[in-house]
């Protein structure tokens, strides 16, 4: 029976996916978070806290699901128990019953972080990363030599990781690679991770495996976003594994056949942390102002985001490729506050207009449709009726021009701000 969610990232991230899927788990038996790492920062407002996350799903702060962490993350262990003694002490309960850490997933050490940015200063057009060692774990994981969570669990967990630890250290650059006393260092961190981690770590394989069997639903919480796929975005400005909807179930082991809801989450304009190409970004005032007005500054590095306008080219080609089933727009409150909206319906491309993104879209022209803005959602909007014309009219047109559905309509931060649209037959 299909009984899996898939909350999937459709621009450059920091779309609000965290809210989302917080608000699916409300009816589910499991959320996971299936790719990346702490470079994800998922910002919930759940009954008047405020909680941000890097690695836990969001979904736990609602306490009626299991939280798994999937084979397919890298995780740095120090991220995660500062974020489990978080959680505890904003009174959520974080036990090895309601968070489970797959024995599979890769560890990110000090050193990533290190090489991370050894990197970046390297490169003639660096990343922009988050620096936290993301591209370096997954690499150690592509030469098979990283550790696992899995090692954590060994009774001899210091000589065990040391020898591990030396083996990678030994394929770094010159400078990083410091000797046997860091790498003891390296072994004794590991020990303290074992000492806080173990009872959370297990093979999530058999529970997944079996709420699957049993058709419990499960929600899984996409991390990044389509165009920072390392292999089908902007390409070398993107993340370093596959926050797309296969990779994202496949991260899990969740096979393509057991998912029946995709839901892609985008903002009502465009953002971006980082370099790469952008093709509806402003750089003037207007940016400035969606950016004060939708508080665009990065939850994992604080870095000011870049701000667009919406680029439907983009969001619709992530609709194909990611099989959505039905859309999550947030910031419909925020982009209303300006008196005209632009969203970019083509490209200008060379001598051509196209609908769909070239390899070099930093070449590429936004051609844009224009909106009337300058709605007002009160308090009391509760539903999509008592929303303004103009942003229905904003909403609808995202649907005629992506083929799918909105269903969710953010309208602030909070959990309950969330309006959801009937589907237009019902
Ligand atoms: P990394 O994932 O830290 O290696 O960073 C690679 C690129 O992805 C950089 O442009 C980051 O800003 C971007 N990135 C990674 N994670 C996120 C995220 O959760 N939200 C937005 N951008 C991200």
């Amino acid at each position: 029976m299909k009984s899996v969610t898939e909350i999937i990232g459709l621009q450059y991230g920091d779309e609000g996916k965290g809210k989302v899927s917080c608000y699916e788990t409300s009816n589910a038996a499991m959320v996971i978070r299936s790719t990346g790492g702490s470079n994800a920062g998922h910002t919930v407002v759940y009954k008047g806290k405020k909680y941000a996350l890097h690695l836990i799903p969001s979904g736990i702060v609602r306490e009626g699901a299991i939280s798994v962490l999937a084979p397919g993350m890298v995780i740095d262990p120090s991220e995660l128990i500062e974020e489990i003694k978080m959680l505890r002490s904003a009174g959520i309960k974080v036990t090895p019953k309601t968070l489970m850490v797959s024995d599979r997933a890769r560890i990110v050490m000090p050193y990533h972080r290190k090489l991370d940015l050894f990197l970046e200063k390297k490169k003639k057009k660096p990343v922009g990363t988050t620096g936290r060692g993301i591209g370096p774990a997954y690499a150690s994981q592509a030469y098979r030599i990283g550790l696992r969570m899995f090692d954590l669990l060994k009774d001899d967990v210091v000589e065990w990781c040391k020898n591990i630890i030396s083996q990678e250290l030994a394929t770094l650059p010159e400078e990083l690679s410091r000797g046997d006393a860091y790498v003891r260092e390296m072994a004794e961190k590991c020990k303290e991770y074992a000492e806080f981690l173990k009872p959370f770590i297990c093979n999530t394989q058999k529970i997944v495996n079996d709420y699957i069997r049993e058709g419990k639903k499960i929600v899984i919480e996409g991390a990044q976003a389509y165009s920072l796929d390392i292999d089908h975005g902007d390409y070398p400005f993107v993340t370093s594994s596959h926050p797309n909807a296969s990779g994202t179930a496949a991260a899990v082991c969740i096979g393509p056949t057991n998912v029946s809801e995709v839901i892609g989450v985008i903002k009502a304009y465009t953002s971006r942390v980082g370099e790469g190409p952008f093709v509806t970004e402003l750089k003037d005032s207007i940016g400035d102002k969606i950016r004060e007005l939708g508080h665009e500054y990065g939850t994992t590095t604080g870095r000011p985001r870049r701000c667009g306008w919406l680029d439907l080219v983009q969001v619709k080609e992530s609709v194909e490729s990611n099989g959505v089933t039905a859309l999550a727009v947030n910031h419909v409150d925020t982009i209303g506050k300006l008196a005209i909206l632009c969203t970019c319906v083509k490209y200008v491309y060379g001598e051509e207009i196209i609908d769909y993104s070239p390899i070099d879209k930093e070449n590429v022209y936004p051609l844009y449709y224009h909106f009337l803005g300058k709605w007002q959602i009160s308090e009391d909007c509760h539903s999509y009726e008592d929303l303004p014309k103009e942003a229905k009219r904003y909403i609808e047109f995202i649907e005629n021009f992506t083929g799918v559905p909105v269903r969710y309509i953010g309208i602030g931060p909070r959990d309950e701000d969330v309006i959801i649209k009937p589907l237009t037959d019902e």
